[in-house]
């Protein structure tokens, strides 16, 4: 029971358990973290003050029994790092200044100088040294696409202008892809070297961009995140999450040789099985919408899930983060549904 089922899939062994985490499992479904949250302040007071950041990271792992914390932090630290301002405005989401030209981009700073990175670094070491034994530690970042596109809108968005700039290939904007790699690999690097043991990386606008923009813009700056990292820590795993890409998971599979991806609620997580080889895991994807529907409806959508993955190459997750909204009862019965299920699979 001392192993870290997470670790082994992505590394290709046999897990004594199928690994269960859930993108945003710490957050505002939880009351508790809701009491946190407001202690703090704002949000990013609450990723800033280690002890409190420690303890909502540590939070789901009392109610539910999984295989992975994942660091309580936001991908916006990382544009903050390098100088921007970035605030989160209650019941509007994330307000950043804005880059647009060469000159924008090279008023940016460099990520590892900085007080922000240690003050992760200090969540990372606290709660790597509070987990069970058979709990893993995972950090992240989001990638350059998906951080740029914040950047440029200056928020949430429906990404026209990012898209613009990347439609029209401006060398601005390829500037700030590669600084957002540099930026990436070395906050990864810092999260690795105070105890995390394998890394995310959140592409959640990765279905943007089509074709070859999808290679350029998304896939190539996640390599080189994934190469950057490997030459520094080449036992720690990665997972890449590019939301939205569909039969193109296949080209981040090949372009970025991760341990793992991640996979959208709209893709069949069943057809990945026999195109991707064997050392590279599938990580998700049951629909965050259905821990929303009455009675065992989640249950048996998780099962649907499960059914389709063989246990030694699946990471259990959702598609996407939890909703604000959902029941942590309906959690909990999700993450039990699932051990139940491969219970009676190795009882067989
Ligand atoms: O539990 C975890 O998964 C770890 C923590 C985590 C957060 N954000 C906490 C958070 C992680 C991994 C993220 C990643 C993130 N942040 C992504 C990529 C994943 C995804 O969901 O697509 C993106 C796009 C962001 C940017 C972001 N952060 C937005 C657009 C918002 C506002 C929308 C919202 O849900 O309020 C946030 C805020 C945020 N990040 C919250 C949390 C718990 C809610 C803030 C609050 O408590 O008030």
């Amino acid at each position: 029971m001392g192993r870290k089922a997470l670790l082994d899939v992505l590394k290709g062994a046999e897990p004594w358990r199928r690994p269960i985490w859930l993108m945003r499992q710490a957050g505002r479904y939880l009351p508790e973290y809701r009491q946190v949250r407001e202690k703090a302040g704002s949000f990013l007071n609450l990723c800033y003050t280690p002890e409190l950041a420690i303890e909502v990271t540590l939070q789901p792992l009392r109610r539910f029994d999984l295989d992975a914390a994942i660091l309580f932090s936001d991908i916006l630290v990382v544009p903050h790092a390098m100088g921007l301002p970035v605030g989160f405005v209650e019941g509007e989401g994330p307000k950043l200044g804005v880059v647009r030209n060469s000159e924008d981009v090279a008023k940016l700073g460099h990520v590892n100088a900085g007080e922000i990175v240690q003050r992760v670094c200090d969540v990372v070491r606290g709660v790597r040294g509070s987990l069970p034994e058979h709990v893993a530690l995972i950090g992240f970042c989001g990638a350059p696409w998906t951080v740029a596109s914040y950047m440029i809108e200056g928020g949430s968005s429906d990404r026209e202008r990012a898209k613009i700039a990347a439609f029209s290939r401006a060398g601005w904007f390829g500037e700030l892809i590669d600084r957002l790699v540099d930026a990436s690999v070395s906050y990864l690097c810092a999260q690795i070297g105070a105890g995390a043991e394998a890394v995310q990386i959140f592409d959640s606008w990765a279905g943007d961009l089509p074709g070859d923009l999808r290679l350029e813009y998304v896939v190539s700056p996640i390599a080189r995140i994934v190469g950057g990292v490997r030459q520094r820590y080449p036992d720690i795993p990665v997972i890449v999450f590019g939301r939205g890409l569909g039969v193109d998971h296949l080209r981040v599979v090949e372009g970025c040789r991760p341990n793992a991806i991640g996979v959208e609620t709209e893709q069949r997580l069943g057809w990945f099985v026999d195109k991707v080889d064997s050392g590279c895991a599938l990580q998700g994807n049951l629909d965050p919408v259905a821990l929303l529907a009455p009675g065992d409806v989640a249950v048996k959508e998780a099962v649907k899930v499960i059914a389709e993955v063989p246990m030694e190459r699946h990471i259990f997750n959702l598609g996407h983060g939890i909703k604000p909204q959902t029941d942590p009862l309906t959690v909990e019965r999700v993450v039990n549904g699932v051990r139940d299920y491969d219970r009676a699979l190795i009882g067989r």
